[in-house]
């Protein structure tokens, strides 16, 4: 049997961007599959807390992994993410599990456990996979890089106003001096960091809105189509 060919997008970018709003506006468009893979690497951060392992422990973090299962599935076009068989998608966004997915995300055995998964889904689907080193390592081959970003202060607002709408009560200042914090961690670390591959094509969103984003990454993934 002849093989399927897929078409792969890969958008990487700092916190804030609005890659999963870009990301899932432009796969629901051009009938792709959306894969947010930083849901795999939250739900490794919720298996840790379950089990109240310290997840900057790369050691126990390891062991952990040995009885872990991360499985992605789409229910009517969304991402679920299953932690060894339960669908834990709300248990992921907690500012909790946020933390501790940014910690075993820096651990290098993490990282590999979540390459096949990401690679399988990719070589079996056309799909817009978003994440921080897709385009570098995860899928060096996709025919797409996009690389999406805004400036500190604007990405800082954005996540401000989001923030406000939950209520919150944190101030501009506070958001954008974390987010700066998370730009250093996630660009500095030695593992796998926050890069833009050489072929990556860079969209800054900073003076953009939301639909002008999306259709400038549709109509570069129609380029290719
Ligand atoms: O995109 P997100 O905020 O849901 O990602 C959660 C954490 O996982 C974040 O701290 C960065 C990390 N991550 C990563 O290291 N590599 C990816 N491909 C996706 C996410």
């Amino acid at each position: 049997m002849a093989k399927k060919k897929v078409l792969n997008v890969a958008i990487d970018g700092p916190g804030g961007a609005g890659k999963s709003t870009v990301a899932k506006a432009a796969a629901k468009e051009l009938g792709l599959i959306y894969v947010d893979t930083g849901a795999l690497y939250r739900a490794v951060g919720v298996n840790a807390l379950r089990n109240k392992i310290d997840s900057k422990d790369a050691k126990a973090v390891k062991k952990m992994l040995k009885d872990t299962l991360v499985e992605l599935k789409h229910k009517d076009g969304v991402q679920h993410v299953f932690l060894n068989g339960e669908d834990v998608s709300d248990e992921i966004r907690t500012p909790d599990a946020s933390m501790a997915a940014s910690n075993v995300s820096a651990i290098q055995c993490v990282r590999d456990f979540l390459f096949d998964t990401q690679r399988d889904i990719a070589k079996n689907n056309s799909c817009i996979m978003d994440g921080r080193d897709i385009a570098t390592v995860v899928l060096p081959d996709a025919q797409v890089k996009i690389f999406l970003t805004a400036s500190a202060e604007v990405r800082a607002q954005r996540r401000f106003l989001e923030l406000q709408q939950k209520g919150s009560k944190d101030s501009y200042k506070k958001v954008l001096k974390e987010l700066k914090e998370r730009d250093y961690n996630d660009s500095h670390r030695e593992i796998a960091p926050l890069k833009p591959a050489e072929d990556s094509i860079i969209v800054d969103t900073s003076e953009m809105k939301l639909e002008e984003s999306i259709s400038t990454v549709v109509n570069l993934i129609k380029e290719k189509m």
